[in-house]
């Protein structure tokens, strides 16, 4: 299905109505935040789902309680969805833990009143386009993404869910105050999950023995996480993430867009990257 079937404007991006409604969207534009939240954010297929694994399991000191028996959705949800206006979070007890795939720009006005702390994760933009295309494939509440080289445009475009993933991180890393945001990339956690769990630890000041790091470090991998079904989506009705099509747990790699994009794609791809990005100063993992 096309566009305007399957997704409402918000703010000059589109958003998938199946979770996303004007009332989600009032609530969040509502939502009191508190100093000691954390946000997981991302543009889509960057690594949120395995940040949603072992935020919790650093937060609890390493108790996979959480991570055992509430979903994902549920455990640290996303803020501008449907779901997140049924779950009673001004009742959860702190450090709450969310997530959100908004732009900077699209944050909530108490947002920037507690500058809560924020985890933002990147990934290599082309990466994130071959997950992003395969997630096309299997989830019928996603534009179906016609030919490759047509979502490419798409995407290039900011013409997608989320809208463009250069103005997504752009917005993140121009942020003038980044005392509060820890920048973290989907590489840097494949090279190394145990200084990245290290590191995130630090970020939310929690002393944690190398001892526990490491058993977070092993439950996070991607060959473990995709056994559990809190995490995998699998208990998603079929109808709305169909597995047969593409899995959710797909590969979990880096420069998997080597095996997906022909080289005028790609050649493609870095032009307009290379112009998108030339003001940006951030040394990216992916460079
Ligand atoms: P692939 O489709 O490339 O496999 P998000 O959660 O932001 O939607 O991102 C989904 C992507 O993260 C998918 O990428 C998924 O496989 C990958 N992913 C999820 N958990 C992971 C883990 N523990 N290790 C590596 N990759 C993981």
């Amino acid at each position: 299905m096309a566009e305007a079937d399957l997704y409402l404007l918000y703010k000059g991006v589109y958003l998938p109505s199946l979770i996303h409604t004007p009332e989600s969207l009032r609530n969040y534009e509502e939502f009191v935040f508190r100093p000691d939240d954390v946000i997981i954010v991302t543009y889509p297929k960057s690594g949120t789902t395995w940040l949603k694994e072992i935020v919790p399991l650093v937060t609890s000191g390493g108790d996979p309680k959480s991570v055992e028996t509430l979903h994902n959705w549920d455990r640290v949800p996303f803020l501008e969805e449907v779901q997140a206006s049924v779950l009673k979070l001004e009742e959860r007890p702190s450090p709450r833990i969310f997530s959100t795939h908004f732009h900077y720009s699209m944050m909530p006005p108490s947002f920037f009143e507690v500058k809560p702390k924020v985890i933002y994760v990147m990934r290599n933009p082309k990466d994130v386009f071959t997950s992003s295309l395969h997630y096309h494939k299997m989830a019928s509440f996603l534009v179906t993404p016609g030919s490759q080289t047509e979502f490419l445009h798409k995407f290039l475009e900011g013409k997608v869910m989320f809208g463009s993933w250069f103005d997504h991180v752009k917005s993140w890393l121009n942020v003038e105050d980044k005392k509060f945001i820890m920048y973290i990339s989907y590489e840097e956690m494949i090279m190394d999950l145990k200084d990245s769990v290290s590191r995130i630890a630090q970020f939310l000041e929690k002393a944690l023995d190398a001892e526990v790091i490491e058993k977070i470090a092993e439950r996070c991998l991607f060959k473990n996480m995709k056994q559990n079904n809190m995490s995998n989506y699998s208990q998603v009705p079929h109808e709305i993430m169909d597995p047969t099509k593409s899995e959710f747990f797909r590969k979990g790699i880096a420069g998997d867009w080597k095996n997906q994009l022909t080289a005028a794609e790609a050649e493609h791809f870095d032009a307009v990257y290379k112009d998108k990005m030339k003001d940006v100063k951030y040394k990216f993992a992916w460079d």
